[in-house]
């Protein structure tokens, strides 16, 4: 009978340890007891960057990078992007299930009646200058929400966590789109609670002078197909931040936005403005055969918007957001960036450099072209980004909170300093 274990010999002791296997799994803290000395600390893992290291067990999102699968509580992707909505698929992360009609309505009744933010809060928006990045003032914005809600510290009871995911979750929308309004001069648009979760974005984001905004059915449409894909991608670099800053019981709203600061560095939701902003500077489609020579030279230059360290295939979003982004074409015209991306796509596929490394488009490879065609401009590329993802976020923190296995994220270190040595005074050191 083969058993769930492992057996390690200790080359150094001779001594044969038996580890459970559990999930295809074994327990760091298992390694503990493989010792040299009864005092020695026990044998520790090396894993920079979670190469090989899972740090929870969740139930929310499924991705298999070989196959280019990715799955929200058992729900293919491509499924929830043509027959659900953002808000029902933020309710089936947060919740596990998908919504009764009932529920529905009044998830999006309580969301809806929640996109207010005080008034304060303008004028944190205004102490900004005019060309501040805007996930600075959204990250900044996040923080300073929080102190509107003392209560929300009270993190393990269910009814006060659940209002501050509902006001989180609303606010998103009216953060990002005050922060564009500061960003252009423009008066802040108060939320209109007869559009939907997308359409009213659009309405705080681009209302003028008319009495009611009607956005556009099909940009309403594409846009809240881009938050159902961006909903959550379960443990990657702001997820992480979330359940680790998370995990020593702050507030939620303090929590978001450092998950929103990690979310906004270039290797993570801020390719998406990068994608553009390669393109805008490969010029012409002529031009593409010499920029990918100049990424394969190892010139420091990458491809940016594609590759992923868990999809080895073609990111399933990007295959949904490439049929979208032709959608939104037939609204606004073809970006004329498209072309160009288009070359680097044929070119990247077909090459030996990019098919041995397994780089396929990721989300971020065709996302731009879509915001850009809709008006934002590029530096709110990532906060388009961060609206959903605040949903993910905060399923895989109350997650977190409810698992009994979880403490206060710790890692160990090897430590290669130097060794304990005494004080040198000032006139001593050279
Ligand atoms: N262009 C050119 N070469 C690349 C690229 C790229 N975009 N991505 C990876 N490589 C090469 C890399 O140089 C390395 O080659 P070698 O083995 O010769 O040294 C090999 O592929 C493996 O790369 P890695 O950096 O070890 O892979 P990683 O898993 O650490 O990085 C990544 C993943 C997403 C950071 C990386 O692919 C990258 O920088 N991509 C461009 C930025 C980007 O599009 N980011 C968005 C990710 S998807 C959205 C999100 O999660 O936020």
């Amino acid at each position: 009978m083969p058993s769930n274990t492992l057996s390690i010999t200790d080359n150094r002791t001779g001594k044969t340890y038996e580890v459970p296997i559990a999930e295809g799994t074994i327990r760091a803290t298992d390694l503990r007891k493989i010792k040299v000395v009864d005092d020695d600390f026990g044998l520790m893992t090396y894993d920079p960057a979670f190469m090989n290291t899972a740090a929870c067990r969740s139930a929310i999102t499924f991705i298999d990078g070989d196959k280019g699968i990715l799955e929200y509580r058992g729900y293919p992707i491509e499924q929830l992007a043509e027959k659900s909505t953002y808000l029902e698929t933020a309710y089936l992360l947060l919740n596990g299930e998908l919504p009764n009609k009932a529920q529905l309505a009044q998830w999006t009744h309580d969301v809806t009646h929640h996109t207010f933010i005080n008034e304060n809060l303008k004028s944190l928006l205004d102490a900004f200058r005019y060309n501040a990045h805007p996930m600075g003032k959204l990250i900044s914005t996040l923080a300073a929400l929080g102190t509107f809600y003392p209560e929300a510290k009270s993190i393990f009871d269910v009814e006060c966590r659940n209002k501050q995911i509902t006001r989180l979750v609303a606010k998103m929308i009216t953060i990002a789109a005050f922060g564009y309004r500061h960003m252009v001069g423009q008066p802040y648009a108060y939320p209109d609670n007869d559009l939907s979760y997308p359409g009213n974005f659009l309405n705080m984001m681009y209302k003028t002078t008319e009495a009611k905004y009607t956005p556009n059915p099909a940009l309403e449409h594409a846009l809240d197909v881009l938050f159902i894909l961006h909903a959550d991608h379960e443990q990657n670099c702001s997820t992480n931040a979330m359940r680790a800053v998370g995990s020593s019981h702050v507030d939620p709203y303090s929590a978001v936005a450092a998950a929103a600061a990690a979310l906004y560095g270039p290797l993570h939701g801020g390719a998406n403005e990068e994608v553009i902003r390669m393109l805008t500077e490969i010029e012409s489609v002529n031009n593409v055969p010499a920029f990918i020579g100049k990424v394969k030279a190892g010139e420091g230059v990458r491809l940016m918007g594609f590759g992923h360290r868990v999809y080895k295939n073609y990111d399933p979003r990007a295959r949904i957001i490439k049929k979208v982004a032709y959608e939104v074409f037939e609204v606004t015209g073809k970006n004329p960036l498209l072309d160009i991306a288009l070359e680097l796509e044929r070119i990247a596929l077909e090459d030996e450099y990019f098919v041995k490394r397994k780089l396929y488009p990721n989300v971020d490879f065709y996302s731009g072209l879509i915001y850009q065609a809709m008006k934002f401009p590029m530096d709110m590329f990532t906060t388009l980004f961060a609206i959903p993802r605040v949903s993910g976020w905060l399923a895989q923190w109350q997650e977190m909170l409810q698992d009994a296995d979880q403490k206060i994220a710790r890692p160990r270190q090897i430590y290669i300093g130097k060794a304990r040595r005494d004080f040198v005074p000032m006139e001593r050191r050279s």
